[in-house]
């Protein structure tokens, strides 16, 4: 009879084999072992898992182990991420959207005393982006305040700041890094001092992305993360929500996510702070087991342990990932460089232009890195085309091609039927004209590190013979 490790060993060796015979198309494009490209047979994704057989052994072991709920997979992923960005604390979830939900209930909890987050106070947001970046702040009945969208950076316009305050309301910034280009974080972070608000950076589509030196989703209070597919790493869902510094909101983000407990212990632990059958709270008779007590109106928005246990290979890769992705943007941007006529193209924010020696800065002394999520390029009105024969072109190239998600958020259905239902659900600050532009003219394809030298080169050509036809 054989023994459970030696069966074990056997399974996660098959595993390998498998992976390595079944997954060609997942491995990193500069990875001798990738699948063959055939120009206009293969479809060059915009994202994708990129992955080999480290992640589907890792999963395995996990699911082998069977321990299932988040558990010591998830502690060492959520160390080795917090310790990745320097961060006090990283908490895992099962989605970006369930972090920003997670971020800024953390945030109304009564336990903050004068600076909770109570109904009606308003959050500053920009209007083009993902629809989950703003819907959590209307489902904790706070109000969104909008401002306008650079359309080059594609970041919110930081100048607006100050026209959409009203003290005495406004009690938070929550927006995104957008596409991988960090925002303005010198300006946001002198306007939230000044104004003692919080500020959450949702850092999604950002990882890696770093401001004068220091990453992304280390400047607010707190930060959020996605692990879906067409992100910097992947376990198939997951996201996380970054404690900067202040762990006061550790315990809080953890009590929404866990079911809105008092109690702090993890999983298959009853007794972390020794006084179990020790408290008092609410109108609970005192003793009562605070495993069973609920100091919020909670969640339970935890992921697997196996979905750590990929994410513990991913993030091993992360640096390489990230720097594929600069790598990869810049080919775009050199092999594109003669159609400056005809596309707008994405620029870091403190940018103030390109050349092939590099990106040229602007006079304020700070400086951005970007960790591309896509090249995006806006369609000039003077071109020979439109956005959608472009996105035609495209899509019969099998280029996998995006907008930028819900495009301005406030020409959605989901924010039209709220306007028309409930006028005072959400405040639009100034017009959005870069936000209207963004929806209408702005098309991106991938950066992703699963692109390889030729799927690049293939792009790069079918985007010339369709301009200079185009143009004739
Ligand atoms: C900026 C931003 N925030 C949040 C999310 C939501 O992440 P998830 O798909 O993991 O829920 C996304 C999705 O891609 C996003 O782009």
């Amino acid at each position: 009879m054989r023994t459970p490790e030696e069966i074990r060993k056997q399974i996660l060796e098959l595993t390998r084999e498998y992976s390595k015979a079944m997954h060609g198309n997942n491995l990193p494009g500069n990875d001798a072992e990738h699948a063959e490209f055939i120009p206009g047979e293969t479809v060059v994704p915009y994202a994708g898992r990129v992955f080999n057989s480290d992640e589907v052994e890792a999963a395995v072991r996990s699911t082998l182990d069977f321990w299932l709920t988040l558990g010591p997979e998830g502690d060492a992923f959520e160390k080795e991420l917090g310790a990745f960005l320097k961060v006090k604390r990283s908490l895992l979830v099962n989605s970006g959207s369930s972090a920003n939900l997670v971020a800024i209930s953390a945030l109304t909890s009564e336990k903050l005393g004068d600076r909770q987050l109570r109904p009606g106070d308003e959050v500053i947001t920009v209007a083009a982006g993902f629809p989950t970046t703003v819907a959590p702040i209307i489902q904790n009945r706070l109000v969104p305040v909008f401002i306008d969208n650079d359309p080059v950076t594609l970041n919110g316009r930081m100048d607006q700041l100050e026209e959409a305050y009203v003290e005495g309301k406004t009690k938070a910034v929550m927006m995104a890094h957008t596409l991988g280009n960090p925002f303005d974080l010198s300006v946001v972070t002198d306007f939230c001092k000044r104004h003692n608000l919080w500020l959450i950076e949702d850092n999604c589509d950002a990882l890696g992305c770093q401001y004068d030196g220091r990453f992304t989703g280390t400047f607010g209070d707190l930060s959020t993360q996605s692990f879906y597919p067409p992100h910097h790493l992947t376990m198939g869902e997951g996201g996380a929500v970054n404690v900067v510094k202040d762990m006061r909101l550790k315990v809080l983000v953890e009590s929404f996510r866990d079911w809105g407990r008092d109690c702090w212990c993890a999983s298959g632990k009853d007794n972390t702070c020794n006084k179990r059958f020790g408290w008092q709270l609410g109108e609970l008779p005192e003793g009562y087991d605070h495993k069973y007590i609920y100091s919020h109106l909670g969640y339970n928005l935890k992921p697997l342990d196996t979905q750590a246990a990929i994410g513990r290979e991913q993030l091993k890769k992360l640096p390489h990932f990230i720097q594929a992705r600069i790598d990869n943007w810049n080919l775009l941007r050199q092999g594109l460089a003669e159609f400056d006529d005809c596309f707008e193209f994405h620029l870091p924010t403190h940018a103030s232009g390109w050349s092939s020696e590099g990106f040229n800065w602007d006079g304020t002394g700070h400086k951005t890195v970007c960790s591309w999520f896509g090249f995006m390029m806006l369609i000039k009105s003077s071109a020979p085309f439109d956005r959608r024969e472009f996105v035609r072109m495209l899509d019969g190239a099998k280029i996998g091609n995006r907008m930028l998600f819900g495009g301005n958020l406030l020409r959605q259905p989901a924010f039209v039927t709220l306007k028309r239902q409930n006028p005072g659900a959400f405040r639009v600050a100034t017009t959005m004209e870069g936000a209207d532009r963004i929806m209408k003219e702005s098309v991106f394809v991938g950066t992703y590190p699963g692109l390889s030298g030729d799927m690049i080169q293939y792009m790069v050509e079918c985007i010339r013979n369709f301009v200079l036809k185009s143009r004739r």
